[in-house]
């Protein structure tokens, strides 16, 4: 259980400086559309989590908002910002990228930006990725484009030498957007930092298509991406019910969560199976995929099966095998799905038409669309208030509406997933036509 210990940002020290945002803060207060810095976001939010928890007021868990202060730890006339993007790419990357820069330039006169380039391999000198000098005529208009104008790529880098990099360049801030392998790494850049008692913060901005990071509410990009996804379900289903037992499949990425999945099906109601990682089923026996898909095939005459790339591990040898990110290499579940109905359809003397389609890298190699590039430049504004105000070790997130800002091990800690007796996976069961239990 989540307590108010776990939840404490850390900081590099008092504040110092009046914040040049001082007057956008001065003399608000808590309401419904804003929290002040002094006031805390709680936790949980129904009465019986609090009641379970049996506990007064000033032990409630509860996070710090986010948004500017009205005094700063760094001297916007001598901080130096450091940017860096990590891991697989997300719609909006470059939107927050753009955001952070004109936030620092634009608000706090900061005009020492620095971008490092292909993740924290551009930290690691020896590689020879020369940093990039961010601008507000630089970053102008990359929000049209998708990927990161910085590059990005998997795999950590020795926080000794990237510490040594930033003292070097005498960064005072890092902003790290990237995902769980990313958020690791910036802790270790952050023990490393502590061990040396230099007062440089790092802040993350989490990325991941997939939604797995936890407590941070939906994470940027991700709606871009299920919508692109949502596209191959609807292609799916035309084709599907343009023909004689027409059978679509779509494999669509979500490693261990299936939210791509459950979002992109819920997005049209065109799917009538979701199978993901969190959610076993079973591929033959009277409530298993094959007797299920018969049946609605009969009944419609066509079907759609939503696909997670995680979904249904049990059935596939496990690779042994796992990326520079340290994720754990996948079976292709798609191919046994794939070849477990035609033979099935086959041996049953039925005509089939099957049409696999994967949008695979396509969903997340777009630009964000208009909303997530608000939350995108809204999630980097935080940030950057974030790290004038000297927080370290933390990331922002927007929490039930809520901008706020979590300690990254609460985040390395688990996995956000999908909930098997949560209200999404409800309502994926009440938009298809899968039985409660597939096994
Ligand atoms: O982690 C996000 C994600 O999009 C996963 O859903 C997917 O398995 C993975 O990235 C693929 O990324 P790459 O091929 O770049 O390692």
């Amino acid at each position: 259980m989540t307590t108010l210990a776990d939840l404490q940002v850390s900081s590099l020290g008092p504040s110092r400086y009046d914040s040049p945002l001082g007057s956008y803060v001065a003399g608000r207060k808590t309401n419904e559309y804003y929290v002040s810095e002094d006031d805390r976001v709680l936790y949980d939010d129904t009465i019986s989590l609090l009641e379970q928890r049996g506990e007064p007021v000033e032990r409630w868990p509860s996070f710090e908002p986010g948004g500017p202060r009205a005094r700063i730890f760094h001297d916007p006339a001598t901080t130096h910002v450091g940017v860096v993007t990590c891991g697989g790419l997300c719609p909006g990357l470059n939107d927050v990228i753009r955001a952070v820069t004109l936030e620092l330039y634009t608000h706090y006169g900061v005009t020492r930006v620095t971008g490092f380039r292909n993740g924290y391999a551009g930290l690691v000198p020896e590689l020879g990725f020369e940093p990039v000098t961010l601008t507000p005529g630089l970053v102008g208009s990359i929000n049209e484009r998708g990927g990161t104008i910085l590059g990005t790529s998997r795999g950590a880098q020795d926080p000794v030498v990237i510490v040594d990099r930033l003292v070097e360049l005498e960064i005072n801030a890092l902003i790290v957007i990237g995902g769980d392998g990313s958020m690791h790494g910036a802790h270790r850049i952050v023990e490393e930092i502590a061990a040396r008692g230099l007062e440089i913060g790092v802040v993350g901005v989490p990325k991941t298509i997939d939604n797995d990071i936890p407590h941070i509410g939906q994470s940027f990009g991700f709606a871009t991406a299920f919508a692109e996804a949502a596209k191959a379900i609807t292609a799916a289903h035309v084709e599907a019910e343009s023909a004689e037992n027409g059978v679509g499949l779509v494999k669509v990425m979500g490693r261990h969560a299936g939210f791509i999945a459950c979002y992109s099906a819920l997005a049209n109601h065109d799917a009538d199976f979701v199978l993901i990682p969190e959610v076993p089923f079973s591929i033959d026996g009277e409530n298993g995929l094959l007797r299920s898909l018969e049946r609605r095939v009969k009944e419609h005459g066509s079907a759609v099966i939503v696909l997670a790339e995680g979904a249904g591990q049990e059935h596939v040898d496990a690779t042994g095998k796992s990326d520079a990110s340290g994720n754990s290499r996948l079976g292709d579940i798609a191919t046994i799905v794939r070849e477990a109905i035609e033979a099935d359809f086959r041996d049953r003397g039925e005509p089939l038409t099957l049409k696999f389609l994967e949008p695979g890298y396509g969903i997340r190699a777009v630009p964000a669309d208009a909303s997530d590039s608000v939350y995108c430049a809204r999630l980097a504004q935080v940030a950057v208030h974030a790290a004038m105000a000297g927080r370290t070790d933390m990331v922002v997130g927007r929490r039930r509406h809520r901008f706020v800002h979590v300690p990254i091990p609460l985040v390395i800690e688990r996995r956000h997933s999908v909930s098997p007796d949560g209200d999404l996976w409800l309502s994926v069961l009440e938009s298809t036509a899968q039985p409660l239990d597939m096994r």
